[in-house]
């Protein structure tokens, strides 16, 4: 499939989708939003990909945030509407796909950048990165998530800081924040992402999605996400890869298994 405002290309287990509007700094408008959805639709159902990489063009930024000029006009329910629709085809979309996704910042992940940071299942940064989410300097608040999943990942004080603020921190702080797992220079970024993508693909790929699920219930409301963990727990018992697995650990032999 092609694309205007990205590239997804696959390679040995992996797609690589790649925000691709340098100009803007990778700026999230709606068309960009709207691919990023069948980007990633295509690659979770897509049999051969294990895990998905999402990164941005040129080496300056991952995300500079949702496409300001697109919505600076907006009456308070067009603005509703706006965070309601992001939220359902990009940000929980991405945070609830079956299918591992890896977020390698490689520059500015500012705002909805951040945020689309924020609902991968985890992030890597090169040591350029800086990251924030500065919508109250714009008269706004993070939309997308971001004053849900910020405090999940750093603590309620440090998030409260950070959109206080509107500032920005570096590499190495979001790393000692817990925000990012990594950091490397940022002609390592992609190969650290592809090499922990390797480690994931030698594992049960239908295990993976049930530990994905399992470890989302912890923080959905209402949900008790042992309840989750014991009902997906049990599933993992009635597939082909926990035969497998199971088999070739007995067997004294690698597993290989079937696929998603
Ligand atoms: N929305 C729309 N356009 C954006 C953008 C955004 N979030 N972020 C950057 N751009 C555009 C700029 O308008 C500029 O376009 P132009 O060349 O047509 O004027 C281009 O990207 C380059 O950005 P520029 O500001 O010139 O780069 P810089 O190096 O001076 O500054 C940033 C980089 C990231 C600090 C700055 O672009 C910025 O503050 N962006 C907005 C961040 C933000 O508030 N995001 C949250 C949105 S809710």
């Amino acid at each position: 499939m092609s694309y205007n405002n990205l590239i997804s290309k696959y390679s040995n287990g992996i797609t690589t989708i790649t925000i691709n509007r340098p100009k803007k700094l990778n700026a999230l408008n709606k068309a960009t939003i709207q691919e990023l959805h069948e980007a990633f639709d295509a690659a979770n159902t897509d049999e051969d990909t294990k895990v998905i990489i999402i990164t941005g063009s040129g080496e300056k930024a991952f995300v500079a945030g949702a496409d300001i000029s697109e919505f600076a006009d907006f009456s308070v329910e067009e603005g509703g509407k706006l965070a309601a629709q992001g939220h359902e085809l990009l940000f929980d979309f991405v945070a609830n796909l079956s299918t591992p996704v890896i977020a390698a910042v490689n520059g500015f992940a500012l705002g909805g950048g951040l945020e689309l940071a924020m609902a991968c299942h985890f992030r890597v940064a090169s040591s350029n990165a800086k990251m924030g989410l500065p919508e109250v300097s714009l008269g706004v608040i993070p939309g997308y998530g971001g004053t849900q999943r910020l405090p999940q990942l750093v603590g309620k004080g440090r998030a409260m800081e950070m959109v206080m603020t509107a500032g920005m921190i570096d590499a190495d702080k979001a790393l000692n924040y817990g925000l990012v797992n990594h950091v490397v220079e940022q002609d390592e970024l992609l190969p650290l992402a592809e090499k922990i993508a390797s480690k994931i693909m030698r594992n049960s790929s239908v295990a993976i999605a049930e530990a994905i699920h399992a470890i989302n219930a912890n923080y959905e409301t209402g949900v008790n996400g042992f309840d989750v963990e014991i009902e997906a727990f049990g599933n993992c018992f009635g597939t082909e890869d926990f035969v497998e697995g199971t088999t070739a650990f007995l067997g004294k032999r690698k597993a290989e298994f079937p696929g998603k």
